[in-house]
């Protein structure tokens, strides 16, 4: 048995935090924020609105395009690094539910902005292993509510949203995902973090500022592990494979920085037409970010059935993966 990735869906909120608002905010310039990051603007969840609400609309839009009677979805995996609740329940059962799933296998999983890609990597191996059938995989973020909105160096990188897509069962070989790298290296946890909270630390304060609730990040060191970390990743995963570069219809990275994105893209000797964008809208969306994007060529009519996707990810802990997948749903 294979895993095939057969629908993708997206939900993406209406309110826009863009860089003349976080020029009000902290210390920045529309500018600086476009030259560094090409980023323009991201999207913030309603107060009231939560990562299960938001990664509810996605995936009920990537079952509703997968023709999947949903009684059929046997475990569902929400990667989220802002899940509606600290420590548990799991935002992957609040979702099931959300959702009507009744009894499915349902939990998280924590890999920062590789997470949707380590989801990927479950669902596989779960398919492969002839324990589940239909998995419906969850990138969902409410990067807002860990974001301290007087940090420049972190509250203009990120934005809320979320993706799914499912991936089902079939004996089609050409359908299947080709395969998945994933790795980790906790040697650099303190490059990306939220210090506190946990149980690697003690605090009894309210304040969530202070208690170190917040995302911190050393920028400028994290770029050059990711830029180093994730061509290495996709050269490796594209030579294991024997698939050349220019078999890649869209190359999907995590959207996470123009920059990094280009060096990894100029690397593979990529065209820009095979490289998927949407940093500029949407910034970082973490675990969300990859699924969006590629909802968004879905939506746009340039992801077609059968097309080869190269998926890229790199995130706090820290971790990457990448994953060579041709696209088995139907087009739009
Ligand atoms: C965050 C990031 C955009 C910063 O860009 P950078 O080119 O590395 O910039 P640096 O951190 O070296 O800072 C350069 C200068 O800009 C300043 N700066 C930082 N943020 C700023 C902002 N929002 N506006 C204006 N100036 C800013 C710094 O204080 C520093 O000033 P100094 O030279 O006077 O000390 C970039 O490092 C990055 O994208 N890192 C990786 C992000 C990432 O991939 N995250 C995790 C994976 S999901």
């Amino acid at each position: 048995m294979y895993a095939a990735f057969r629908s993708i869906g997206a939900y993406v909120p209406t309110k826009i935090l863009s860089n003349a608002d976080l020029e009000v905010m902290v210390d920045t310039t529309d500018e600086w924020i476009t030259k560094r990051t090409g980023i323009k603007e991201r999207h913030i969840a309603d107060e009231n609105e939560t990562t299960s609400d938001m990664g509810a609309k996605a995936a009920e839009l990537a079952i509703e395009r997968s023709g999947l009677d949903k009684n059929q979805i046997d475990m569902l995996i929400c990667a989220t690094i802002s899940p509606d609740y600290f420590c548990m329940p799991s935002t992957a059962t609040i979702l099931a539910t959300k959702l009507g799933l009744n009894k499915v296998t349902a939990f998280d999983i924590s890999a920062a902005c590789t997470g949707f890609v380590y989801a990927l990597s479950i669902a596989k191996a779960f398919i492969e292993s002839g324990m589940k059938k239909n998995i419906l995989i969850v990138g969902a973020e409410k990067l807002s509510a860990i974001t301290d909105y007087s940090d420049r160096g972190t509250c203009i990188l990120f934005g809320d949203g979320a993706g799914a897509a499912l991936i089902s069962a079939t004996e089609n070989k050409a359908e299947a995902i080709i395969d998945i790298h994933t790795g980790s290296d906790g040697a650099y946890a303190d490059l990306l973090m939220t210090p506190n909270g946990g149980s690697g630390s003690v605090h009894d304060e309210l304040d969530r500022e202070k208690a170190g609730c917040f995302m911190k990040m050393k920028g400028n060191e994290t770029f050059k592990v990711a830029v180093r970390t994730l061509t290495n990743d996709v050269i490796e995963i594209l030579e294991q494979n024997s698939i050349s570069s220019s078999a890649i219809k869209h190359f999907v990275p995590h959207q996470a920085n123009y920059r990094i994105i280009k060096a990894v893209g100029d690397a593979l000797n990529l065209a820009d037409e095979q490289v998927v964008l949407t940093v500029a809208k949407y910034g970082n969306t973490s675990g969300a970010s990859i699924p969006m994007a590629i909802n968004d060529i879905y939506e746009s009519g340039r992801l077609q059935e059968g097309d080869l996707m190269l998926l890229d990810a790199f995130g706090g802990g820290l971790t990457w993966g990448s994953a060579l997948v041709p696209f088995a749903g139907k087009t739009l």
